[in-house]
């Protein structure tokens, strides 16, 4: 295990009727607060409405930024920078999925940074003080409700770009999993997908020896399993929704993480087809990732393969060789994301061939995945991984 720092801050508030808090929360922080929210969810399912009776016009001044993008967008993180000095905001509000969270984590660096905030994802070193964060998640996948990264997309050069800080961590998360009844299955499936691969991408490392995390992913990994069926046919089952709504934190808040090497291969190849297609991210990662993992297993991988496909899937190891059982535990994966009806292939989201080449180039110039992912990759692995996802 390598040493690490382990810093989450975050105040989680969990459960059902949680809401009620807000209002002690956010004025710690000030009353002039910046409700950012995306295209509209809120306000079909009823939290919207719920947060104005909470926050009456006598307390509190609210100025609102809705419409965030799903990939949300770098205008949309200027036009709130600009918003937050109009209007001499004291703390920023995010309600909504990843997104929303991203785009008010870039808002609230933002404010105090003159330059452009896409200079953020060009050097994070530029991420200094922040507007404080209060977040209420309507979506368990990300895990932004507990950590100070940001993804960000730019449409004019076809980059989805990473940053964050640690000003950019929410101060408060109210988590209910109520609020996630209304999460559509293929958001539910997209969402358990990419809580699924956040827990895989620091599984596979290049460090042995990290046993707590390893077990600790391995139960996250399972909990995901177990519910996120149960979820996709039962909305409104408050024991899976809560379950996926605490996955969902723990998996990318530093727990599962910190103390483990290397760069993320299939999120930085995902990040490349949602900048050139604009796609659900965790569609994206359920494709690519057991592709990634047949293009990876050697025989020095095998060992840890086997290790997933028995801890996580119940793998028999009788009989059989290593490679047999590593094999049948990527399979278990995909058939997983089958099972959840994910579209298992680039064609069935609008991706063709044309652009492989070139998001394979940029998925290396963009991260370090040559240089430092559980297997390096080049250019050329990258294109073989994405060929076969069709
Ligand atoms: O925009 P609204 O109308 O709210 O609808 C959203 C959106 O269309 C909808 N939704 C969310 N909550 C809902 C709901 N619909 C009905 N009922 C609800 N309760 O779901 C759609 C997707 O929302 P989005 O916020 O885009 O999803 P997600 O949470 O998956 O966030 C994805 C973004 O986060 C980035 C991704 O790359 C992507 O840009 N990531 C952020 C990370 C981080 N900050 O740590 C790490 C991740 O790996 C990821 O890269
Ligand atoms: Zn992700």
């Amino acid at each position: 295990m390598e040493n690490f720092n382990f810093y989450a801050p975050t105040q989680v508030l969990f459960g059902e009727g949680q809401l009620k808090n807000l209002p002690n929360v956010l004025e710690i922080y000030g009353k002039k607060v910046l409700l950012v929210y995306g295209g509209g969810s809120i306000k079909r399912n009823g939290i919207y409405d719920a947060i104005y009776r909470l926050l009456p016009d006598a307390d509190f001044t609210i100025v609102e930024l809705g419409g965030v993008e799903p990939n949300p967008r770098i205008d949309t993180v200027r036009k709130g920078a600009a918003l937050c000095h109009a209007e001499k905001i004291d703390v920023i509000l995010a309600v909504g999925g990843g997104s929303t969270i991203d785009c008010s984590k870039a808002i609230a660096a933002a404010y105090y940074y003159e330059g452009d905030p896409w200079d953020f994802t060009q050097n994070r070193g530029l991420v200094k003080e922040a507007l404080p964060l209060v977040t209420v998640l309507t979506m368990a996948a990300t895990g932004s409700e507990m950590n100070g990264g940001s993804v960000l997309t730019n449409p004019e050069t076809n980059e989805k770009l990473s940053t964050g800080g640690i000003s950019m961590i929410p101060k408060a998360s109210i988590l209910d999993p109520t609020y996630t009844y209304t999460v559509s299955k293929w958001q539910t499936a997209a969402g358990s997908a990419d809580i699924t691969s956040h827990l895989i991408e620091s599984y596979f490392s290049q460090n042995a020896g990290a046993s707590v995390q390893d077990r600790l992913a391995e139960g996250l990994m399972k909990t995901v399993v177990q519910y996120a069926p149960v979820a996709l046919e039962d909305p409104t089952n408050y024991e899976a929704r809560a379950n996926l709504m605490w996955s969902s934190s723990l998996a990318l808040n530093g727990l599962t993480g910190r103390g483990k090497l290397g760069s993320w291969s299939c999120h930085a190849i995902e990040h490349e087809l949602s900048a050139f297609y604009d796609i659900t991210h965790g569609i994206g990662l359920a494709i690519i990732t057991p592709r990634w993992m047949e293009h990876v297993l050697n025989d020095d991988t095998v060992a840890k393969f086997v290790e997933y496909a028995v801890n996580v899937w119940g793998i028999s190891t009788e009989g059989k060789d290593k490679f047999s059982i590593a094999k049948e535990g990527i399979q278990a994966l995909k058939d997983c994301f089958v099972s959840w009806d994910i579209p298992m292939t680039l064609p069935e989201v609008g991706i063709d061939k044309e652009k492989i080449r070139l998001m394979a180039e940029k998925a290396v110039e963009h991260s370090t995945i040559d240089q430092t992912a559980y297997v390096p990759l080049t250019a050329d692995d990258v294109e073989a991984i994405l060929l076969n996802c069709f």
